[in-house]
């Protein structure tokens, strides 16, 4: 449920009117609703209030600090992939004790960074990588905590390239050999062994491909204790899927529910790592209308927003919902919404039936996830503002860029 809702056949983002905030803004434009927001945030935590747990927003999927900022008030920690997220934690005044960190190219930076930090865990990828992770550790004289992230070789059944945990996808280390690992880090002076992780896809509509890999921890989690070795916390990584079209994703209750069952009697706390689910709805995108026209069959809507503010139809194919953001009442028609990209892949979405004016605002929902924080400057074109949305009042959480901004760390050699 989002607070993206029509009245009077204009679209509103919470108490406002869309076209009112375009006007305000300028397009293309991001807009995101904290009520939304909030009450995503509170839906997980609800799910989780049984078992000692933490919610580590996935800040890949919506990396402005504002939002940031917003969930870390309402108790998120995050998982991050990058010094780089780090730093946008930091500046949103977020705890870095509530931070996991993923990802299976860590360079010694930013694992030493991460660790002088004082991060909540690194989810290491590689026995190489762990290698590294414990020189680092020595040379700081720091205790570095540590889980390893499983690649349990459970299919995700979504997009293949957002599919991460099948033997053959680059993410994790296979059960086999992480018992093994654990088992000797166990034994290593400069590491606190404090979990188990695994993520194993994104956008999963179904709760089977979880609850498989979660059982696979769990036996994990066991094998370990059996040898003594105790884990602080089991991280079953992000991936709840959402509504773009005409999915079915589970709630976060049903998502959730059949793994806390699984987990009861046990003395771990439960991590989760929500990107998607968390911000998705939560967010639009809306880009004005210039041009329309007629190709062959086809009838093109341009827009001024295109797959470098939204990246996803393009990349993957994936179908967003698309609606007017005045509703005029007339017979619709089949159009592609396309934008101004010199690619033929730079649409918004095809074959779509709408009512469009030239000048009217169009908006794809479901946007706040890998939309900003995916979008480029592609063909020079300035990255689009953000603005949060609160009830009747509306906060830019990120101007937009000045044309100086594209090239201004560039030099030229004369
Ligand atoms: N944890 C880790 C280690 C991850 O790699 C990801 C996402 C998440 C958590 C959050 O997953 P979520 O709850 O958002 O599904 N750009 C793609 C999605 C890439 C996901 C990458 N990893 C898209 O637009 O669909």
């Amino acid at each position: 449920m989002d607070y993206f809702l029509y009245k009077e056949n204009e679209l509103m983002a919470e108490s406002l009117k869309v076209t009112d905030l375009v006007a305000q803004y300028g397009t293309p434009l991001y807009i995101y609703s904290k009520a939304t927001l909030v009450r995503h945030m509170q839906a997980f935590e609800t799910a989780m209030q049984s078992r000692r747990h933490l919610i580590c927003f996935a800040v890949k999927s919506c990396s402005n600090i504002a939002i940031l900022h917003l969930l870390a008030k309402c108790g998120a920690g995050f998982d991050i992939v990058s010094m780089g997220e780090l730093k946008r934690v930091l500046a949103a005044k977020a705890d870095p004790k509530k931070v996991v960190y993923s990802g299976v190219g860590k360079t010694a930076e930013e694992i030493a960074f991460a660790l002088k930090t004082g991060i909540n865990c690194l989810n290491v990828e590689s026995r190489e990588e762990l290698q590294q992770v414990k020189e680092i550790a020595t040379e700081l004289k720091i205790k570095a905590p540590v889980a390893i992230r499983v690649n349990p070789g459970v299919d995700a059944k979504t997009h293949p390239y957002i599919s991460t945990g099948l033997k053959n996808n680059k993410f994790g280390i296979c059960e086999e050999e992480a018992y093994d690992l654990y088992l000797q880090m166990a034994e290593e002076k400069s590491l606190n062994v404090c979990g188990i992780d695994a993520h194993i896809g994104s956008q999963m509509t179904s709760v089977e491909p979880i609850i498989e890999a979660s059982e696979k921890l769990l036996i994990l989690y066991k094998k370990l204790a059996d040898k003594g070795i105790k884990v602080d916390h089991i991280d079953i990584g992000g991936g709840l899927g959402v509504i773009y079209d005409n999915e079915t994703p589970p709630s976060p209750d049903e998502y959730l529910t059949p793994i806390l069952k699984r987990l009861e009697g046990l003395d771990v706390a439960l991590y989760m790592e929500p990107g998607r689910a968390m911000v998705a709805n939560a967010g639009i995108l809306a880009a004005r209308v210039l041009y329309q026209k007629d190709n062959g069959d086809k009838h093109f809507v341009i827009t001024d927003g295109g797959m470098n503010d939204l990246i996803r139809p393009a990349l993957y194919g994936a179908k967003m919902n698309i609606v007017n953001a005045t509703l005029h009442g007339n017979t619709k028609r089949l159009c592609d919404v396309v934008g101004p990209v010199c690619e033929s892949d730079d649409f918004l979405g095809k074959e779509r039936l709408l009512d469009v004016q030239n000048g009217d605002i169009l908006v794809v929902r479901g946007a706040g996830a890998y939309g900003a924080s995916m979008s480029s400057t592609y063909n020079s074109r300035k990255l689009p503002a953000e603005v949060l949305v609160d009830g009747g009042t509306s906060h830019l959480i990120r101007k937009r860029q000045d044309y100086e901004d594209l090239y201004k760390d560039e030099i030229i050699i004369e």
